[in-house]
């Protein structure tokens, strides 16, 4: 059986995990791709640096662009980040050879997601983003197919884990925010610019893409409304408290009849229910469709392990050609985007 050989650009928190796991796994991927799942190539920028993974076999590329160049790769992993640079360049020129993609990079297909998703059908190449929306809750699947006999009337949840973190040791042991940021951040957490996360940008992308899932629309990352959590203090959390509320930052989109809404703000949560229940770097995801109900998705949503998991879970269906269209539509058939806008809270 011809192997699927993939290359990994970018050996940081998730990188070096989803390596980590080709090499030590190797037989239980294979067998469940139907085919072996080798490592050949991995690219990042520091080549000394010890990632705390065998990679003995495995070749080096200085530049991540080289790897979307090789012969004898069939799928590139961008596990860099960032919507533009090396990561963009990355993913266009490994489609652009024919090669399939898989990324946990929200950022980038919340800002050309439409532009790569046309040029994936055009190359007839798969792309998967699983890991992009809450970390190891196999949420994409879940909507794009799981879902796709319901209308989806509306779909919301925690969708960062750094913010959820935060909050909840704020709430558990009264330090500040700063302080537990910067726990979030050696945990491997928080984005790269941190920022991303305490001000909303990151639910926001993933926000973003799936509503575009759910509603069938282009992804429209522009119109989100967007806040964070900078302003939300230790009182705001302890009078909460005392009412019997949790604030989590939510991410809302929903159909109001004259467009889909998009927001993510701080919201009080009742502390019993469902949602008020999720501590910690959990992620949960609500969605309610017209067939199935309401449903609740719920894991980690941050962090080596859990992405890493939802990376592999790409690599595995693309390895045994199970391919869907990117956004669950072709891309002529999406909407260009029916935002309705947020006029109050
Ligand atoms: P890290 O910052 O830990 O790792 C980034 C990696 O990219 C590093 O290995 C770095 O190299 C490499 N890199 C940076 N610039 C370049 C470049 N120009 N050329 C080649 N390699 C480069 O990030 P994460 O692993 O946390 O995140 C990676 C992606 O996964 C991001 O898109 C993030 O949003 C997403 N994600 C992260 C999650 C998490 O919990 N961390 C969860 C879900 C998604 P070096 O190590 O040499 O500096
Ligand atoms: N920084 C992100 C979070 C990583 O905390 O949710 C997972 O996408």
């Amino acid at each position: 059986m011809q192997p699927f050989r993939v290359a990994i650009a970018g050996l940081g928190t998730v990188g070096a995990e989803t390596a980590r796991i080709l090499m030590t796994e190797a037989e239980l991927l294979g067998a469940r791709a139907g085919r072996p799942v080798e490592l050949k190539a991995v690219s990042a920028r520091d080549r000394s640096r010890d990632r705390g993974v065998d990679l003995s076999g495995v070749e080096w590329e200085d530049d991540a662009a080289a790897l979307a160049a090789r012969d004898d790769v069939d799928c590139v992993l961008e596990l860099i980040g960032g919507s533009e640079g090396v990561a963009y360049d990355l993913v266009l020129g490994a489609i652009r050879s024919g090669k399939s993609v898989v990324t946990a990079n929200k950022a980038l297909i919340a800002h050309h997601g439409a532009e790569i998703a046309e040029l994936c059908e055009s190359h007839d190449v798969g792309l998967g983003y699983e890991a992009a929306v809450a970390g190891g809750i196999p949420i994409i699947k879940s909507v794009r197919e799981g879902f796709s006999g319901n209308r989806i009337g509306r779909i919301y949840g925690i969708l960062n884990g750094t913010c959820n973190y935060i909050m909840t040791v704020m709430r558990e042991t009264g330090r500040p925010f700063e302080d537990v940021l910067a726990d979030a951040q050696k945990l491997g957490y928080a984005e790269a610019d941190p920022s991303f996360d305490v001000d909303g940008i990151d639910a926001a992308h993933k926000l973003a893409i799936l509503s575009a899932l759910a509603f069938g629309h282009h992804v429209d990352f522009k119109n989100v409304h967007v806040e964070g959590i900078r302003h939300v203090s230790p009182l705001d959390i302890s009078f909460a408290e005392e009412l019997g509320y949790r604030i989590k930052l939510l991410g809302i989109a929903e159909e109001t009849g004259d467009g889909v809404q998009q927001r993510v703000h701080p919201c009080m949560v009742k502390a019993e229910t469902p949602i008020g229940q999720v501590e910690g770097v959990f992620n949960a995801v609500v969605a309610e469709g017209s067939a199935v109900g309401t449903t609740l998705s719920y894991g980690r949503g941050a962090g080596a392990g859990p992405t890493a998991s939802a990376v592999l879970a790409d690599v595995i269906d693309l390895a045994a050609c199970r391919r869907v269209p990117v956004f669950g539509l072709p891309s002529s058939k999406l909407s260009p985007g029916r935002t309705a806008p947020v006029t109050a809270l």
